[in-house]
């Protein structure tokens, strides 16, 4: 069983906790909001319209005093990158492991996760890109990059209104991701620019786009969440996965759809060889017959 502790029951920590609620091997010991929040104090369910669960939220001024209560093992982040950087310096220091699903981070901000892991080896899991999908089409936009290197490549991303950060940690992660595409495959290149738009509207859940433009044709990738239900799947994959770990990692050490795709070849190769080892053996057509 992996105690867990949600920070964030804004629109995206509400539909997580009651995912958690769900989960058999998984068990949500504490919920941590905005020290001055009016949630502080009330029963879960209350907040999240299910009926009482027996779990009162706490303020993030108490956060040492929750830890050390609830004892969780993991960590789970959707809340604010200022909140984000404060707390995890002190779960860190009393050695528990984090998922952050917050976005939003400076450069800087990023490098200091990085360094309270070397400094207190627990572990987090930095995960601005939590679902599978998201992860699929950063994938196909890294082997497209590779393939199509003379193409134009833009990023699109729609988010509501109320979204604060722009553009969103998972657009500028799509841009890495075809930079190294192209540069993998172009290695003299220096300079590569990816543009990405962000539009702000409306209650969109979210919406990531990435358009490949030649001369004479275009693809179109495209991942759209209808739920943020989809977060939650993602966001039990890295709780699961970093229990028990240190050091510092990303979805793509969660997900690995690297190895997954390197696998796949594998055995597509295989059964292409065998097939032809079988037809050289009499067993049906040669591959030089068929030619
Ligand atoms: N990784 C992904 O795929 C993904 C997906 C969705 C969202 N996100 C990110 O997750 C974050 C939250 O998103 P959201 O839509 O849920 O935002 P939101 O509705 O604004 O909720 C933010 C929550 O953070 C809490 N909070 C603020 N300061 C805090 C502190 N010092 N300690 C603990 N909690 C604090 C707020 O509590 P009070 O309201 O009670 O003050 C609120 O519950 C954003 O950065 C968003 O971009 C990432």
């Amino acid at each position: 069983m992996i105690r867990v502790c949600l920070i964030g029951l804004g629109k995206t920590g509400r539909e997580i906790a009651n995912f958690l609620l769900k989960q058999e091997d998984i068990k949500l010991v504490a919920v941590i909001c905005s020290a001055d929040s009016d949630k502080v104090g009330k029963d879960l369910g209350e907040i999240i319209e299910i009926g009482e669960t027996g779990i009162k939220v706490d303020g993030a001024n108490h956060l040492e005093e929750v830890i050390f209560k609830a004892k969780p093992d993991v960590v789970l982040d959707f809340s604010s990158p200022k909140a984000t950087i404060k707390n995890a310096k002190v779960f860190s220091k009393m050695k528990v492991n984090i998922v952050v699903g917050t976005t939003g981070f400076t450069k800087f901000a990023m490098k200091k996760l990085f360094v309270l892991t070397r400094k207190y080896h627990n572990a987090i899991v930095y995960a601005p890109n939590i679902t599978l999908g998201v992860n699929v089409l950063m994938l196909f936009s890294n082997l497209a990059a590779n393939i199509l290197n003379e193409y134009d490549f833009q990023v699109t991303e729609i988010h509501h209104k109320n979204k604060k950060d722009a553009p969103s940690g998972t657009a500028l992660k799509i841009a890495v991701e075809i930079e190294k595409g192209i540069k993998a495959s172009q290695p003299e290149k220096e300079e590569v620019d990816i543009p990405i738009h962000a539009v702000r509207a409306g209650g969109v859940i979210g919406k990531h786009e990435v358009m490949i433009i030649g001369e004479n044709d275009k693809i179109q990738i495209s991942h759209e969440s209808f739920s943020r239900k989809a977060f939650a799947v993602g966001a039990i994959k890295a709780i699961k996965f970093i229990f028990g770990k240190t050091g510092y990692f990303e979805m793509n050490d969660v997900i690995n759809l690297k190895k997954i795709l390197g696998d796949y070849l594998e055995k597509e190769n295989s059964v292409l060889n065998r097939r032809y080892l079988g037809k050289r053996n009499g067993i049906g057509e040669t591959q030089e017959s068929l030619a």
